[in-house]
């Protein structure tokens, strides 16, 4: 719902309030918990100063006006000058925006436009809220509009100003590397900045766009719809104000905006809670209704089975045919052919960009597609589209096409190099071989990976400063049209593991492989962290060998499956090698996942203990009509002597008696309890006999694991 009240403007969301001011100045009086009116809202407004200076909650902080703390939009004029004076001309409630080449939200019809004018130069900029009511969620698009004769260089334009009263809050960011993504830091803001940002030129491992400003009762959320370089701020200081900044990553950025041009700045999405929790299950909202979209939207994923782990490059058609056979044996409903069945590719030295069966490996890649499907499989393929080897016909055919720099020897990582995607004439190569494959395979699916990062940027046709930004608009133009061209195709975004989670790509792709450290133990941390953000649906994660691949730790083929069953749920292992009672228990769990896949995969998801730090940690994810719930509890640590470790639930129904049982790794259940959601959601549990029925006989750094079911016996009567 949005409002205009003379100088007041409302934005409002189910559970949220959010209050601007627009008189000369705009400022922010009011984000928070929704509030039924805003009488004494004159109250809000800041202190004026004895020296007559205020210090407002600022929408966007400009160069030149005398402000102590680093703009958010800032400026060079073709005169070589850098000071604006955006003042605030008006409020409207006009049609949503649409950013040119970028994803954005959707399901929102109006936004609330905010416009400033910096006269002398008649620069333009535009603020456009939208409150996404049934999320909780309210997003910000910003323009800026050269309105002037001359250009003007645009070096920085964050996409979102958030400001706060209080310098007590806390800055959670999600960090790591490849392989061990998204692991939580929170710092307390004291004086100065914190940033959190990508320098690589993809949303990056190392710092996830999503971010977390919060104190005891009120936690601020805030995410960017981008997959290229971005940089998030959080700052609080001796005014008494905390502002927390998201956007572009001003570093290498130079824009030339021409007259008559607009610059478009990608979408960032706010979200208020009064804890983490409430703010995960918002932006789980939010993700789920306005970004993800097409036909997987809500729809159920497939169980995959993936070769890579398997085989790596070292497959043959049999083995593939082989490790389909099992896979359909036991239920899977989809084959994923990874990495190698191209040009020459027998390890990672060679072929990208060949894109063209390596029959001689794989036998006639057509046929195998149809032998597979004649299992009753769907048919998925691996590609990395953005890269090229140098050892590869298109590359001697266009080594033109790859990015580099004239006379200096480029960066290579996994011996590879990228594509040049800033120029139109790649993007349609990119395109179209993207296209033949996916026909030539009738693939159901494709696993769409990236495997480096960006250095070496240039375009003979296009500013150094514009490079990293133009590359993300190639890459967003060749995926939007490949997902327009092949509706039905489920997409997997991937990048060397969940080096590239981000919102930016879930606008096209519904599901991103969460990492390529698939070890149970450091999954648990991995997806928990993920989850903050982004709901179990989008987050792949499969259940592999032991021991594990990565880390050399071996777990039960149970505890494997309870930690994959947090999110799309596949199978990454040569299923030749597993004897028939493996077999077996890999049927037994694809057939409960299947039965519980709704709730799995789209269940409201509750986070629970602390992976990071805690005794134990888990999730439970419960049914939208509350009637079941999956909730797996893992615990690294077996410690000899001590007793009574306690797990608690949370989120299912108060006034429902639910009966709670324990899955056996035969697929036969345990009977726990019958008792209402309010006890389940409040009391202390024990977890019988965890220790002794894990079978850790032959397992090293082992985790417990155990996975419950709750199901609704009956309502209770309300008193009335
Ligand atoms: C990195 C991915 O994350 C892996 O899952 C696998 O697809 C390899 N690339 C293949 O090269």
């Amino acid at each position: 719902m949005l409002k205009i009240k003379g100088n007041y403007f409302i934005l409002e969301t189910n559970h949220t309030s959010m209050l601007i001011k627009g008189d000369g100045r705009a400022e922010y009086l009011y984000y928070g918990e929704r509030v039924p009116d805003f009488s004494g809202a004159e109250w809000l407004s800041p202190e004026v100063y004895w020296d007559g200076a205020v210090h407002p909650l600022s929408l966007f902080l400009q160069a030149g006006r005398g402000e102590a703390r680093e703009p958010s939009v800032s400026v060079r004029f073709a005169d070589g000058s850098y000071a604006t004076d955006f003042r605030f001309v008006r409020a409207r409630i006009v049609p949503r925006p649409v950013l040119e080449g970028l994803p954005s939200a959707y399901g929102e019809a109006k936004s609330l436009k905010l416009e400033f004018l910096d006269e002398p130069s008649r620069l333009k900029l535009c603020l456009y809220y939208t409150a996404f009511a049934d999320s909780d969620a309210i997003t910000v698009c910003a323009t800026l509009t050269n309105g002037g004769k001359k250009p003007v260089s645009v070096l920085s334009f964050a996409s979102l100003h958030l400001e706060v009263w209080g310098n007590d809050f806390s800055f959670t960011t999600f960090d790591g590397a490849w392989a061990s993504e998204r692991r939580r830091h929170t710092r307390p803001l004291e004086c100065g900045k914190c940033e959190n940002a990508s320098y690589i030129g993809s949303s990056s491992a190392f710092h996830n766009p999503f971010v977390l400003l919060g104190r005891k009762g009120d936690v601020y959320g805030v995410n960017l719809i981008y997959s290229g370089n971005h940089r998030e701020f959080a700052e609080s200081d001796a005014t008494r104000r905390t502002r927390l900044v998201t956007g572009i990553n001003p570093y290498q950025f130079d824009w030339e905006l021409a007259p008559g041009e607009t610059f478009f700045a990608p979408e960032a999405v706010m979200v208020y809670g009064k804890t983490d929790e409430e703010v995960s299950e918002r932006m789980h909202e939010f993700v789920s209704r306005h970004i993800v979209r097409g036909k997987w939207k809500d729809r159920e994923r497939p169980v995959l089975v993936n070769n890579w782990e398997g085989t790596y490059f070292n497959f043959t058609r049999e083995k593939i045919l082989n490790i389909a056979r099992k896979a359909a044996e036991a239920g899977a409903e989809l084959f994923v052919l990874d990495d190698g069945w191209f040009g020459k590719r027998d390890s990672d030295t060679c072929s990208l960009g060949d894109w063209t069966d390596y029959a001689e490996k794989t036998g006639g890649l057509e046929s195998l597609a149809d032998e597979v499907r004649a299992m009753g499989l769907k048919f998925g393929i691996w590609i990395e589209p953005e890269m090229i080897s140098e050892d590869s016909e298109l590359y001697r055919k266009h080594p033109e096409y790859a990015m580099k720099i004239a006379r200096r020897d480029p960066q290579r990582m996994r011996h590879q190099l990228m594509l040049n995607l800033v120029d139109p004439q790649v993007q349609g190569y990119v395109f179209r071989a993207v296209s033949r494959v996916i026909t030539m395979c009738k693939a159901a699916y494709v696993k769409w990976d990236y495997n480096r990062y960006m250095t070496d940027c240039f375009d003979r046709n296009t500013r150094g400063g514009e490079y990293f930004h133009r590359y993300m608009l190639g890459l967003y133009s060749v995926i939007s049209r490949l997902v327009e061209r092949f509706p039905n195709v489920l997409f997997e975004s991937c990048a060397g593991g969940g080096s590239r989670f981000d919102l930016g790509m879930l606008c096209f792709m519904p599901q991103t492989w969460t990492s390529d450290n698939t070890d149970a133990r450091e999954r648990t941390v991995i997806q928990s962290g993920t989850a903050y953000a982004y709901p179990q649906s989008t987050m792949g994660a499969h259940v592999t060998a032991s021991p594990n691949e990565q880390t050399g730790n071996s777990n039960s083929l149970q505890t494997r499956f309870n930690v994959a069953c947090g999110g799309v749920l596949g199978y990454e292992s040569d299923l030749t090698k597993a004897d028939e009672a493996e077999l077996d228990e890999i049927r037994a769990q694809i057939a409960f996942y299947k039965k519980y896949r709704s709730v799995l995969q789209f269940g409201v998801y509750h986070r629970l203990g602390d992976a990071l730090n805690g005794e134990w940690s888990g999730f439970i994810t419960i049914a939208r009509d509350g009637s079941k719930a999956v909730s797996v509890i893992a615990v690294p640590e077996k410690r000899t002597g001590e007793l009574n470790l306690r797990v608690k639930f949370a989120g299912l129904d108060e006034n429902a008696l639910y009966s709670v049982k324990y899955r056996r790794a035969d697929g036969s259940f345990v009977p726990v309890c019958q008792a209402h959601g309010a006890m389940l959601n409040r009391g202390s549990f024990a977890l019988q006999n965890l220790f002794s029925e894990t079978d850790v006989r032959s397992c090293s750094n082992p985790l417990y694991t155990r996975l419950f079911v709750f199901e609704k016996v009956s309502a209770r009567k309300k008193r009335s």
